[in-house]
Protein backbone atom coordinates (compact mmCIF):
# COMPACT_ATOMS: atom_id res chain seq x y z
CA UNK A 1 0.00 0.00 0.00
CA UNK A 2 1.58 3.73 -0.63
CA UNK A 3 -0.27 7.08 -0.47
CA UNK A 4 -0.21 9.58 -2.68
CA UNK A 5 -0.74 13.25 -2.65
CA UNK A 6 -2.81 15.14 -5.83
CA UNK A 7 -3.32 19.30 -5.18
CA UNK A 8 -5.65 18.51 -7.76
CA UNK A 9 -6.94 14.68 -8.92
CA UNK A 10 -6.94 14.62 -12.27
CA UNK A 11 -6.61 10.52 -13.01
CA UNK A 12 -10.00 8.92 -14.13
CA UNK A 13 -9.17 5.28 -12.83
CA UNK A 14 -8.57 7.08 -9.12
CA UNK A 15 -11.66 9.84 -9.64
CA UNK A 16 -13.57 6.12 -10.78
CA UNK A 17 -12.47 4.59 -7.72
CA UNK A 18 -13.40 7.47 -5.28
CA UNK A 19 -16.84 7.30 -6.64
CA UNK A 20 -17.88 3.61 -6.08
CA UNK A 21 -16.22 4.06 -2.18
CA UNK A 22 -18.67 7.10 -1.96
CA UNK A 23 -21.84 5.22 -3.60
CA UNK A 24 -20.30 1.83 -1.53
CA UNK A 25 -20.34 3.88 1.56
CA UNK A 26 -22.63 6.60 1.57
CA UNK A 27 -24.87 5.50 4.46
CA UNK A 28 -21.81 5.09 6.56
CA UNK A 29 -22.62 9.19 6.62
CA UNK A 30 -25.01 10.58 8.95
CA UNK A 31 -26.61 12.19 6.93
CA UNK A 32 -25.38 9.92 4.06
CA UNK A 33 -23.50 11.77 1.25
CA UNK A 34 -26.38 11.59 -0.95
CA UNK A 35 -28.03 14.19 1.15
CA UNK A 36 -25.88 16.38 1.14
CA UNK A 37 -25.28 19.56 -1.75
CA UNK A 38 -21.85 19.83 -1.15
CA UNK A 39 -18.87 18.48 1.33
CA UNK A 40 -19.19 21.71 4.04
CA UNK A 41 -22.83 22.23 4.23
CA UNK A 42 -24.05 23.77 7.35
CA UNK A 43 -27.50 22.45 7.87
CA UNK A 44 -26.95 18.82 7.58
CA UNK A 45 -30.24 17.69 9.57
CA UNK A 46 -32.47 15.24 7.05
CA UNK A 47 -31.82 11.71 5.34
CA UNK A 48 -32.35 10.54 1.74
CA UNK A 49 -33.91 7.37 0.27
CA UNK A 50 -31.29 4.45 -0.06
CA UNK A 51 -31.43 4.45 -4.18
CA UNK A 52 -30.37 8.33 -4.81
CA UNK A 53 -26.01 8.44 -5.54
CA UNK A 54 -23.86 11.33 -4.20
CA UNK A 55 -23.27 12.67 -7.63
CA UNK A 56 -23.90 16.60 -6.22
CA UNK A 57 -21.42 15.79 -3.34
CA UNK A 58 -18.43 13.98 -5.68
CA UNK A 59 -19.05 17.21 -8.08
CA UNK A 60 -17.46 19.76 -5.15
CA UNK A 61 -15.18 16.79 -4.01
CA UNK A 62 -13.23 16.51 -7.45
CA UNK A 63 -12.32 20.17 -7.08
CA UNK A 64 -10.51 19.38 -3.57
CA UNK A 65 -7.05 18.24 -3.04
CA UNK A 66 -6.44 14.46 -1.81
CA UNK A 67 -4.37 11.95 -0.28
CA UNK A 68 -4.93 8.48 -2.09
CA UNK A 69 -3.96 5.05 -0.40
CA UNK A 70 -2.88 2.41 -3.43
CA UNK A 71 -2.77 -0.85 -4.04
CA UNK A 72 -2.28 -2.10 -7.10
CA UNK A 73 -2.71 1.10 -8.92
CA UNK A 74 -5.94 0.85 -7.27
CA UNK A 75 -8.02 3.61 -4.36
CA UNK A 76 -8.80 2.02 -1.64
CA UNK A 77 -9.03 4.64 0.75
CA UNK A 78 -8.79 8.78 0.40
CA UNK A 79 -9.32 11.83 2.25
CA UNK A 80 -10.01 14.96 0.39
CA UNK A 81 -9.37 18.18 1.61
CA UNK A 82 -9.55 22.10 1.31
CA UNK A 83 -5.69 23.95 1.81
CA UNK A 84 -7.47 27.36 3.07
CA UNK A 85 -10.72 27.18 4.18
CA UNK A 86 -12.62 29.37 6.55
CA UNK A 87 -14.84 26.90 8.89
CA UNK A 88 -18.34 29.15 9.12
CA UNK A 89 -19.94 27.61 11.93
CA UNK A 90 -16.72 27.92 13.62
CA UNK A 91 -17.10 31.48 13.69
CA UNK A 92 -13.47 33.00 13.67
CA UNK A 93 -12.36 33.44 10.43
CA UNK A 94 -8.95 31.50 10.54
CA UNK A 95 -7.73 29.87 7.43
CA UNK A 96 -7.08 25.94 8.28
CA UNK A 97 -6.39 23.39 6.28
CA UNK A 98 -9.94 21.15 6.49
CA UNK A 99 -10.39 17.84 5.81
CA UNK A 100 -14.23 16.79 4.14
CA UNK A 101 -14.08 13.21 3.72
CA UNK A 102 -12.41 10.00 4.52
CA UNK A 103 -13.57 6.80 3.13
CA UNK A 104 -11.37 3.75 3.68
CA UNK A 105 -12.64 0.22 2.41
CA UNK A 106 -13.87 -2.01 5.00
CA UNK A 107 -11.06 -4.38 3.84
CA UNK A 108 -8.24 -2.37 4.79
CA UNK A 109 -9.59 -1.03 8.11
CA UNK A 110 -7.44 -0.45 11.68
CA UNK A 111 -3.88 -0.39 9.55
CA UNK A 112 -3.63 3.13 10.44
CA UNK A 113 -4.18 4.51 7.12
CA UNK A 114 -5.91 7.30 7.86
CA UNK A 115 -3.60 7.96 10.66
CA UNK A 116 -0.88 8.19 7.65
CA UNK A 117 -3.49 10.47 6.09
CA UNK A 118 -3.54 13.08 8.55
CA UNK A 119 0.23 12.55 9.21
CA UNK A 120 1.03 13.28 5.60
CA UNK A 121 -0.96 16.58 6.17
CA UNK A 122 0.70 17.24 9.06
CA UNK A 123 3.83 16.95 6.92
CA UNK A 124 2.18 19.36 4.04
CA UNK A 125 1.28 22.24 5.94
CA UNK A 126 3.26 25.28 7.58
CA UNK A 127 4.10 25.24 11.35
CA UNK A 128 1.55 26.30 13.67
CA UNK A 129 -0.85 26.42 11.17
CA UNK A 130 -3.87 24.31 11.69
CA UNK A 131 -5.57 21.35 10.46
CA UNK A 132 -9.75 21.05 11.09
CA UNK A 133 -12.02 18.23 10.32
CA UNK A 134 -15.71 17.68 11.81
CA UNK A 135 -17.42 14.48 12.10
CA UNK A 136 -20.99 12.85 13.90
CA UNK A 137 -20.46 12.64 17.56
CA UNK A 138 -21.45 8.71 17.52
CA UNK A 139 -18.52 8.29 15.23
CA UNK A 140 -16.26 6.41 17.43
CA UNK A 141 -13.50 5.02 14.74
CA UNK A 142 -12.97 8.32 13.46
CA UNK A 143 -12.91 10.24 17.01
CA UNK A 144 -10.51 7.73 18.35
CA UNK A 145 -7.84 8.65 15.52
CA UNK A 146 -8.61 12.01 15.73
CA UNK A 147 -8.00 11.95 19.88
CA UNK A 148 -4.57 9.91 19.19
CA UNK A 149 -3.34 11.89 16.97
CA UNK A 150 -3.86 15.26 19.59
CA UNK A 151 -6.94 16.94 17.96
CA UNK A 152 -9.12 18.87 20.37
CA UNK A 153 -12.89 19.29 20.24
CA UNK A 154 -13.48 23.21 19.58
CA UNK A 155 -17.13 22.74 18.69
CA UNK A 156 -20.34 21.21 19.49
CA UNK A 157 -23.20 21.73 17.48
CA UNK A 158 -26.00 19.78 19.73
CA UNK A 159 -28.49 17.37 17.88
CA UNK A 160 -28.09 18.67 14.36
CA UNK A 161 -27.87 15.43 12.37
CA UNK A 162 -30.99 14.33 14.33
CA UNK A 163 -31.92 13.46 17.88
CA UNK A 164 -28.74 12.92 20.23
CA UNK A 165 -26.02 12.76 17.09
CA UNK A 166 -23.91 15.86 17.15
CA UNK A 167 -21.77 17.78 14.65
CA UNK A 168 -18.45 17.83 16.37
CA UNK A 169 -15.66 20.32 15.19
CA UNK A 170 -12.01 18.82 16.04
CA UNK A 171 -8.57 21.09 15.35
CA UNK A 172 -4.84 20.29 15.84
CA UNK A 173 -2.17 23.06 15.79
CA UNK A 174 0.67 21.75 13.97
CA UNK A 175 3.97 22.14 15.90
CA UNK A 176 6.57 20.62 14.05
CA UNK A 177 6.64 22.38 11.07
CA UNK A 178 6.62 21.21 7.37
CA UNK A 179 7.87 17.67 6.50
CA UNK A 180 9.15 16.60 10.10
C1 LIG B 1 -13.14 6.26 10.24
C2 LIG B 1 -12.24 5.55 9.21
C3 LIG B 1 -11.92 6.55 8.10
C4 LIG B 1 -10.97 5.08 9.94
O1 LIG B 1 -10.05 4.54 8.98
P1 LIG B 1 -8.87 3.50 9.34
O2 LIG B 1 -7.92 3.57 8.21
O3 LIG B 1 -9.44 2.18 9.69
O4 LIG B 1 -8.22 4.18 10.64
P2 LIG B 1 -6.83 3.74 11.30
O5 LIG B 1 -6.46 2.38 10.85
O6 LIG B 1 -5.84 4.85 11.11
O7 LIG B 1 -7.19 3.72 12.82
C5 LIG B 1 -8.16 2.80 13.29
C6 LIG B 1 -7.52 1.87 14.31
O8 LIG B 1 -6.42 1.15 13.76
C7 LIG B 1 -5.26 1.32 14.61
N1 LIG B 1 -4.01 1.25 13.86
C8 LIG B 1 -3.21 2.26 13.50
N2 LIG B 1 -2.12 1.80 12.85
C9 LIG B 1 -2.25 0.47 12.81
C10 LIG B 1 -1.44 -0.55 12.27
N3 LIG B 1 -0.26 -0.28 11.64
N4 LIG B 1 -1.89 -1.83 12.36
C11 LIG B 1 -3.06 -2.10 12.99
N5 LIG B 1 -3.86 -1.17 13.52
C12 LIG B 1 -3.46 0.11 13.44
C13 LIG B 1 -5.50 2.66 15.17
O9 LIG B 1 -4.72 2.87 16.34
C14 LIG B 1 -6.95 2.55 15.49
O10 LIG B 1 -7.03 1.64 16.57
P3 LIG B 1 -7.99 1.76 17.79
O11 LIG B 1 -9.27 1.20 17.29
O12 LIG B 1 -7.38 0.92 18.83
O13 LIG B 1 -8.04 3.20 18.13
C15 LIG B 1 -12.94 4.31 8.59
O14 LIG B 1 -13.49 3.53 9.64
C16 LIG B 1 -14.06 4.64 7.59
O15 LIG B 1 -13.82 4.74 6.39
N6 LIG B 1 -15.32 4.80 8.08
C17 LIG B 1 -16.48 5.12 7.25
C18 LIG B 1 -16.46 6.56 6.75
C19 LIG B 1 -16.21 7.55 7.87
O16 LIG B 1 -16.76 7.47 8.96
N7 LIG B 1 -15.37 8.57 7.57
C20 LIG B 1 -15.00 9.61 8.53
C21 LIG B 1 -16.00 10.71 8.57
S1 LIG B 1 -15.54 12.03 7.47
Amino acid sequence: MNIEHHKTLTNEQYLEDIWELLCRYDHAFIPPLSARENTYQSNLSGGSPTNVKPKKYFEMLKEQSFLVALVQDRVVGFMSYRPRYVCQDLEDGIETTYVTTIIVEEEQRGQGITTSFYKQIFALIDEHETVTTRTWSTNHDHIRVLMKLGFELVKTIDDSRGEGIDTVYFRKIVKGGPHS
